[in-house]
């Protein structure tokens, strides 16, 4: 039975989109079928990000029940070699779309809720997906916590700045707890040497004791991402870089979770 994982986090530019192409590149490259959907209808990003633009269907009209998944999901797999399958399901960026998402009601979002749930039935169990992946809008925007609620693992993107640390924490007891959710924290663009074994051993205590649980992955901050203005997939154009290797060690700890 495949996963549904959504990636989250208090404040903004934590490293979501990010983590949510590159970790479903590692997948992918691993052999599975992954979905990777852009749930951040604030500011979609994978479709600038992964060059496409003027889609017939987007997540948008999946959502509004104006389409069936299968006419919004972009088959990438070409872009990743020797691997497993990967599509995309893309929010629309236009400005019109932002603003007509953003003035939903509740019982928009919540008739959403119910198409986004049925994407286990649908892709998980319907097309044999291992994984799909929720790329989110950080905090407590109505369509992350649909994204949370459709989730079986929470995967909470956080740095150390000290209002990032504090939201996260609250958000740890008071939200996805709330709502059962298996959660990781994945703490991003750490200035700390965790190189060595030593190093990473003096970061684990650290994230575990301010967020009583120990973290699933710790990423440097690399000047290679930033150099690369969000265009690369590591897994495939970077096979030996470490931000790869961290990220086949997160993945593999996500395949092993019950
Ligand atoms: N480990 C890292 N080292 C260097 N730069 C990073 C790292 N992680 C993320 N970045 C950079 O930080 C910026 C924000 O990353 P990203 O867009 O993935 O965050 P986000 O959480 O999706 O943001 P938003 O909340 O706006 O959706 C990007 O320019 C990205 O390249
Ligand atoms: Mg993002």
């Amino acid at each position: 039975m495949g996963k549904i994982i959504a990636v989250h986090s208090y404040k903004g530019g934590t490293g979501k989109t990010l983590l949510s192409v590159n970790l479903a590149a590692t997948f992918v490259k691993l052999g599975k079928k992954v979905c990777l959907f852009d749930l951040d209808f604030r500011a979609p990003s994978l479709s600038i990000l992964l060059k496409m633009e003027n889609l017939e269907y987007w997540l948008n009209d999946y959502l509004n029940g104006t389409c069936e998944i299968d006419k919004v999901l972009v088959d990438l797999s070409d872009k990743i070699h020797n691997g497993g399958k990967l599509f995309v399901g893309f929010a629309n960026p236009t400005t019109e779309a932002i603003r007509e998402m953003s003035a939903k009601d509740r019982k928009w979002e919540m008739r959403a809720l119910g198409r986004l749930l049925s994407l286990r039935t649908s892709l998980l169990n319907g097309k044999g997906f291992d994984y799909l992946i929720f790329d989110t809008s950080p905090g407590l925007q109505y369509s992350s916590i649909n994204a949370i609620v459709g989730a079986d693992i929470v995967l909470v993107a956080t740095t150390f700045d000290r209002s990032d640390v504090d939201g996260t924490r609250r958000m740890l007891q008071e939200l996805y707890d709330l709502f059962e959710k298996k959660t990781e924290i994945v703490l991003n663009k750490v200035l700390h040497d965790v190189s060595s074994k030593s190093g990473k051993e003096i970061m684990q205590t650290k994230i575990g004791d301010l967020y009583h649980t120990p973290p699933l992955g710790i990423i440097p901050c690399f000047c290679d991402i930033l150099r690369g203005e969000g265009n690369i997939i590591f897994p495939q154009e970077k096979p030996e870089h470490p931000f790869t290797k961290i990220l086949e060690e997160i993945a593999n700890k996500i395949d092993k979770l019950p």
